[in-house]
């Protein structure tokens, strides 16, 4: 990735107040926050590393670990679950070479399941980079995925 750590650094003044938004703008930039980018705005902003750490945990929209390019959510709630959401999961992971949650190694797709994405009326629901995918299939969702994985 060609995005220079240094001039995200350097766009807010040293000072402890502006740590959320250099974490915000280098989670934009590369997906998540390296332990690297964390003790770089550390030194810059002179707060503790133990108390980032703690932000970034705290917070669903920092991520520590790399994510991939592309963002699939399957929901795995009651009404989706018995739908048959389980097995659209396993599918689209297993077409994909995940054998859990988690994120591909070409960094190309992260997946996650989650217990309710509140849309339970269109049940089974996927996510897909933010698009909801009401009575998803898993012909219909990997059509999606291997259109964005040869993008
Ligand atoms: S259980 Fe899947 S959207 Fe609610």
């Amino acid at each position: 990735m060609d995005i220079d750590i240094d001039e995200i650094i350097e766009r807010y003044p040293g000072k402890p107040e502006y740590l959320i938004f250099l974490m915000q703008d280098i989670q934009a930039a590369f997906n998540y926050i390296s332990p690297e980018a964390l003790t770089l705005v550390c030194d810059h902003t002179g707060v503790p590393e133990s108390q980032a750490y703690a932000v970034a945990t705290f917070y669903g929209s920092f991520s520590l670990e790399p994510k991939g390019e592309n963002m699939v959510q399957v929901c795995l709630g009651t009404a989706c679950h018995l739908k048959g959401s389980g097995l659209i999961a396993e599918n689209l992971m297993r077409s994909i070479g995940l054998e859990e949650p988690g994120t591909t190694e070409d960094l190309k797709f992260t997946v996650e399941t989650v217990n309710c994405l509140g849309a339970c009326a269109l049940a089974p629901v996927a996510v897909v980079n933010g698009d909801y995918q009401p009575k998803v299939t898993s012909p219909k969702l990997m059509k999606k995925v291997s259109k964005l994985g040869s993008e």
